[in-house]
This record gives C-alpha cells, structure tokens and sequence, in this order.
C-alpha cells in the first residue's frame, strides 16, 4: 500500500517537472532592439528582433503596441500595427528558434511586450 503511495507521488512529481521543462511562456519572447545608424525623417531606425527560446512553436503573438509609431512602413507580413496591439506574422505559427525581423522608426525606441499567444508543443 505504501509503495504503491510512493510510486503515485513519484509518478505526480515526474509529470510537474516534464511538464516545466515542457511548458514555455510570453517570457521565451525576447524582443532585441538594435541601433543601425539609419535615419528616416531624421527619426532613428531600429531592427528589432522577437525570437521564441520556446522549445515549442508558437503563434498568434501579440504585442502591445499602445502608442506605437513609425516614420517606416512596417512589413505587414511581418508586423501588423493596430490600435493598441501587434501581431507578427499576421499569427502564423513563430518556429523554436526563428526570429521574426523587422525595421521602425522613431524616438526613443518603442518597448515592445508580448501580450499572448497560442503554444503549441508537439
Ligand atoms: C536575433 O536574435 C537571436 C537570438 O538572440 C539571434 O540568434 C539571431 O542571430 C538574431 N538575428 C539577427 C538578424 O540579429
Ligand atoms: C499596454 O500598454 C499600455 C501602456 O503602457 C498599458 O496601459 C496597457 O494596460 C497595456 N495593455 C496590455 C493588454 O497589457
């Protein structure tokens, strides 16, 4: 009986840790700003690059963007700018490891925050 206790309890424990291992969050975003000495408007030009560190995919990733201008165009495949949020990629599926890359201009630079997504682990 008491075995059998232990080997539930080790059995729950296991799956809380593959499942932290496993899980990712907003936080696997990383969002870099990079200064590229370009001017539009003789606004500054950022890159900035959103990467999922997430061992899974994620999509849908959106970002606040609460005041976010640009002198720039955006690539709307790889940003779409509304009122208040982002979306990269127009939601499509952001791979482990893929960094999405685009160019803005404005000043100062814009923090960026992921504000969802849709994880998928397969
Ligand atoms: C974007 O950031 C990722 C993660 O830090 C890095 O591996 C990659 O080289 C960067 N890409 C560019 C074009 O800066
Ligand atoms: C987005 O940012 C604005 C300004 O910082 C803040 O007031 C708002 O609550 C944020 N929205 C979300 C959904 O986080």
């Amino acid at each position: 009986m008491a075995s059998i206790f232990k080997l539930l309890s080790l059995t729950l424990v296991l799956a809380l840790v593959f499942q932290a291992y496993g899980d990712c969050s907003l936080s696997d975003i990383s969002i870099r700003h990079y200064e590229t000495h370009d001017y539009a408007h003789g606004m500054p030009v950022w890159k900035v690059n959103i990467t999922n560190n997430c061992i899974c995919t994620q999509s849908q990733e959106k970002l606040n963007c609460t005041g976010f201008q640009s002198y720039l165009g955006i690539d709307e495949a790889l940003l779409t700018v509304s009122d208040t949020e982002c979306l990269v990629k127009q939601g499509a599926p952001i791979y482990s490891s893929e960094s999405v890359i685009f160019r803005y201009a404005w000043l100062p630079k814009f923090q960026f925050k992921p504000i969802s997504s849709n994880i998928a682990c397969s």
